[in-house]
């Protein structure tokens, strides 16, 4: 889907949200442009949790001449009393005269809300300027407030046939460098990172941001999918760089998840589901009660397909290099798969993104 926000200073507020997309979960992450006689005057973007809102941003930058401009906000300015006060009492107070609002706020409890304050002290508001690509920006946000549960993202980089690994479980690199570097810019703008625990014995990743040239303090919740406790205990992903959380039952040894909590790591004992594997819900809905807003999941093919059995894929990120490996093993999406093609899942509103040798595919991922 092709969408084009109305007016360049939306655009503008919708690219300072993008510059900290993530960094400001579980808040939202909005722009904001004050603009008077066709002159930004200040700009924002949310700051991280416990900072100023991108409505306070601009309006410090703009001081006195926030006085009878324009402003245009990514998402409706929140009217209450959390961290910091309302943006809406400080739009009123500086003055502002119009406010430009991409979307309401999905959380139901304050939606409208923010809209009706400032038009009740005489302000003038209009929405939906740029509405689709701001929804679009913070849909994990909105998907967590909807539902509680985190917006999941299933990432893999795969060979022409549908690989993710060689027979032997090497998978590095199936994807090209451009790829890499993608993947890793992305990582930077989630809250956790998952796999599954063959993943770990065969392949010891990292789980870390590490995009090149960029120093990045926040890193995401590392976290491995391990029934029974089979993560050893000198995976890197035990190691620095990150919080790291095991996702365990009770078929995993005490022992092992005592001296996995020595490492630092925490250990989740969540239910099994009907095969003996951590119940994945359960799982949802605890990184949900803890602000996890967005979750990627980066393999295997094992993880991913119990993922698309439960329902609970919003999103696909497929690298497809041009590779051909052959054979059974180690497919991106593993199960019993489909038997009909009418029955496979096809991704909508799809993104074709080319990443040197290799394309990715994004979208959102139906059953038809
Ligand atoms: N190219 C890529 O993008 C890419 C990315 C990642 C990995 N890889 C490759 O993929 C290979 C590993 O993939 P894999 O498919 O064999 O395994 P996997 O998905 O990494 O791990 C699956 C294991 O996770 C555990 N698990 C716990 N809860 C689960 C649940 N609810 N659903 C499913 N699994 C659950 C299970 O072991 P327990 O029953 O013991 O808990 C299961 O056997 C490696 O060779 C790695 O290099 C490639």
């Amino acid at each position: 889907m092709h969408m084009t926000p109305q007016s360049t200073h939306m655009q503008r507020a919708l690219e300072l949200a993008a510059s900290v997309q993530g960094a400001t979960s579980p808040n939202p992450w909005v722009g904001c442009v004050l603009v008077s006689e066709g002159v930004i005057v200040g700009e924002g973007a949310t700051q991280p949790v416990g900072g100023p809102h991108a409505e306070a941003v601009a309006l410090a930058a703009a001081g006195e001449r926030a006085r009878g401009a324009t402003a245009y906000v990514t998402l409706e300015p929140h009217n209450f009393h959390g961290r910091t006060p309302p943006c809406t009492d400080a739009l009123i107070a500086a003055g502002v005269a119009v406010v430009h609002v991409a979307m309401l706020d999905p959380n139901p409890e304050v939606s409208g809300k923010g809209v009706e304050q400032l038009r009740a002290v005489g302000i003038e508001v209009r929405i939906g300027d740029g509405g689709a690509e701001a929804a679009k920006l913070v849909e994990a946000y909105v998907k967590h407030r909807a539902t509680g549960l985190p917006f999941v993202t299933v990432k893999f980089a795969a060979t022409l046939d549908g690989k993710i690994a060689a027979s032997s479980g090497d998978s590095r690199w199936v994807g090209g460098d451009e790829a890499r570097a993608w993947s890793q810019t992305h990582r930077t703008t989630i809250d956790a990172i998952m796999c599954g625990v063959n993943n770990v014995i065969l392949d010891d990743p990292q789980l870390t941001a590490r995009p090149a040239g960029v120093t990045t303090e926040r890193q995401p919740l590392r976290i491995v999918a391990d029934s029974r406790g089979r993560t050893p205990l000198d995976a890197k992903v035990l190691g620095p760089g990150g919080k790291t959380l095991i996702a365990t039952t009770e078929a995993s040894p005490t022992d092992w998840r005592r001296d996995v909590e020595a490492r630092g790591a925490e250990v989740a004992l969540l239910a099994a589901d009907d095969a003996g594997r951590v119940d994945l819900r359960a799982l949802m809905t605890l990184l949900g009660k803890r602000g996890v807003l967005s979750l990627l999941i980066e393999g295997g093919g094992v993880l991913h397909a119990s993922f698309f059995a439960a329902g609970l894929v919003d999103k696909v990120r497929a690298i497809i290099a041009p590779k051909i490996i052959g054979g059974t093993a180690y497919p991106a999406v593993g199960g019993p798969g489909v038997a009909r093609m009418a029955d496979a899942i096809t991704l909508r509103d799809l993104e074709i993104v080319s990443l040197g040798t290799n394309v990715a595919f994004v979208g959102y991922p139906e059953r038809s």
